[in-house]
């Protein structure tokens, strides 16, 4: 059931902290993770790792290739899964994929794995239902412990697959000897990771607040962003969209100015996510950019980089890890304008829980 809460999602929202906490049960032997060896093995004798996924799961995936890279140094890309079953890039000579699916039934993306099995590729199926095709069809599986997530929108699969890449990362960074992957404190990170997302669930209420008063109206939103937090604003467009239907959209924030800022008019909401040293002053320039135009600026601030008038400040984290805490505000700001709006929370209209056709 829902456990005394008027939806599925924000249950599964309240879950993530309890999530990321089962995981490091999971996954780490002392400050070790543990992964299957030969799959490290596997990954080792890679070139190029393709990670392909859907919806929210591509989204994770945007967050894990640059984990991959900075880790274990091999290079990283992630691809819509059914943009990949009919026009993929040059593959590299040794490639290894990842499929992330939270369901591991989504049909386009079993679309990619049946080529990859045909040419005797190894695979790795990052999901939340064992036994699940794609698990049961690709080389290997890891499973993501995040309990049935039953609300359309994605919440705590999101966060655990991202926790899943960081703890495979380190793994194999480890594997080959890095030092970056060495140094990474994920098991701690992990575990203050939920204590600041339960912070951030704790203030709830006023996400409701903001949700009302900017999110309620506008027919349309942006997240803007940079690097990791631009891949985060693809996600939180992503919440919004599908279940408030407010048209949102997740943006470079370097892009606006190159066209899409002709759409801010006064009152429009853009909500820039600022979480990296080296972007934030560009992303708040770009911020200032749309409220010159009439724009009504949020922000969504990690805390050392925070200033006094920002609308959501975040603990601070290792910043390869910021999503797992920048996304909170955002699925919960999504949540609280489909109930505002009295919308069905759980089952958007349109959609379906599993995509199994293509
Ligand atoms: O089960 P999967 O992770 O393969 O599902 C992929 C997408 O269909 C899914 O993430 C979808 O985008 C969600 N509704 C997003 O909230």
């Amino acid at each position: 059931g829902k456990g005394g809460y008027p939806f599925y999602m924000l249950k599964e929202i309240n879950e993530q902290p309890a999530v990321m906490r089962k995981l490091v049960q999971h996954y780490f032997n002392g400050d070790q993770p543990q992964v299957d060896e030969k799959l490290l093995a596997d990954l080792k004798n890679a070139d190029h790792i393709y990670i392909v996924g859907a919806g929210t799961s591509y989204h994770a995936g945007l967050v894990g290739a640059r984990l991959f890279e900075k880790m274990a140094k091999i290079p990283t890309t992630a691809h819509i899964s059914s943009e990949f079953a009919y026009e993929h890039p040059l593959l590299s000579k040794k490639p290894f994929f990842i499929f992330l699916t939270q369901s591991g039934e989504t049909a386009d993306s079993r679309e990619v794995l049946v080529h990859v099995n045909e040419q005797h590729w190894p695979s790795l199926t990052i999901t939340n239902v064992d036994k699940s095709t794609l698990s049961r069809e690709a080389t290997y599986t890891m499973l993501l412990d995040a309990g049935p997530e039953i609300a359309v929108a994605s919440t705590k699969g999101y966060t655990a697959q991202i926790a899943v890449e960081a703890i495979l990362a380190k793994a194999l960074g480890e594997y080959l000897n890095y030092d970056e992957a060495k140094n990474f404190d994920l098991k701690n990170q992990l575990g203050s990771i939920a204590n600041g997302m339960q912070s951030i669930i704790d203030s709830k209420d006023d996400f409701q607040a903001l949700a009302s008063h900017y999110l309620s109206q506008p027919r349309n939103a942006f997240y803007i962003g940079r690097g990791i937090d631009w891949s985060v604003s693809l996600e939180a467009a992503l919440k919004l969209k599908e279940i408030s239907y407010v048209q949102a959209e997740g943006f470079a924030s370097g892009e606006l100015k190159h066209g899409t800022i002709a759409l801010i008019e006064k009152g429009t909401p853009v909500i820039a996510i600022i979480t990296q040293d080296r972007t934030a002053g560009l992303t708040r320039s770009n911020l200032e950019e749309t409220q010159a135009r009439g724009s009504n600026a949020l922000t969504i601030v990690a805390r050392h980089l925070a200033k006094e008038d920002d609308t959501v400040v975040i603990p601070d984290c290792d910043p390869l890890l910021t999503p797992l805490l920048s996304v909170i505000p955002a699925q919960l700001l999504a949540y609280y304008t489909s109930l505002g709006k009295g919308l069905d929370v759980d089952k958007p209209r349109n959609l379906a829980k599993s995509v199994t056709v293509q």
